[in-house]
């Protein structure tokens, strides 16, 4: 499977002629490489409700009648706006016929500003593993640190793993080099970084310093095979 990253939280992966993207925030994305109405996407994941994460969701489904796949009550909000919304919660996992889905606890917030300000509500924020013919990805959302990863990484094999390491929202490097230690991710590249002026970071200084050569630099663009 081909696994791509396109800046902010944005992950793509293709497999078997499926096309599952993760957070698709494109449009009002300064470091992304795609284009909002031309992107493929037979299955969207939302990790939470937040703008920057649901994005171009409700444009790219439309077009691609796509499959969303969210928390509980981020899914419920999309199905009632028209979407087609598959809900999931933290704990669960489900066998779709692209793969294996689980949702995992993030610490965040998770809510979607409408148009005129608005603000609702949209549950709990979340991580998600995708598993696909044996070969597992950890997107981990926006969080902080929390000592339960340790128990994601027991119980997971995980293959690549995308934490965030932006600071000020989430996690910072600091926090995400101990993170990384422990998911024991195989590979681990950073994400929601750069974005925005608050979260400026440096990814290819903190992939230098997971240890020891698991960390993996990744520009918008870029991919792996997995
Ligand atoms: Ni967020
Ligand atoms: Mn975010």
């Amino acid at each position: 499977m081909k696994v791509s990253y396109h800046g902010h939280s944005v992950i793509k992966v293709e497999h078997s002629g499926k096309t599952i993207l993760f957070d698709p925030f494109i449009s009002d994305n300064g470091n992304t490489d795609l284009k909002a109405d031309q992107v493929k996407a037979d299955v969207i994941l939302l990790t939470h409700g937040h703008n920057d994460h649901v994005g171009d969701t409700f444009s790219i489904a439309k077009r691609n009648d796509s499959q969303i796949i969210a928390p509980y009550e981020l899914a419920t909000y999309l199905g009632n706006k028209g979407l087609n919304a598959h809900p999931m919660h933290i704990g669960g996992g489900h066998e779709f016929n692209f793969g294996h889905v689980k949702f995992t606890q993030a610490f965040h917030g998770s809510a979607y500003t409408e148009e005129d300000g608005t603000i609702v509500y949209t549950g709990m924020p979340t991580g998600i593993l995708l598993t696909i013919d044996g070969k597992t990805i950890y997107h981990a959302g926006d969080t902080g640190l929390f000592s339960d990863m340790k128990m994601i990484g027991e119980r997971h094999d995980i293959d690549l793993a995308f934490l965030p390491i932006g600071d000020n929202f989430t996690m910072g490097p600091e926090d995400a080099i101990v993170a990384a230690g422990w998911i024991q991710a195989k590979q681990v590249v950073p994400i929601h970084y750069n974005t925005f002026d608050l979260i400026n970071q440096d990814g290819k200084g903190f992939a230098d310093r997971v240890n020891p050569g698991k960390g993996l630099y990744m520009e918008p663009g870029d991919s792996v095979e997995l």
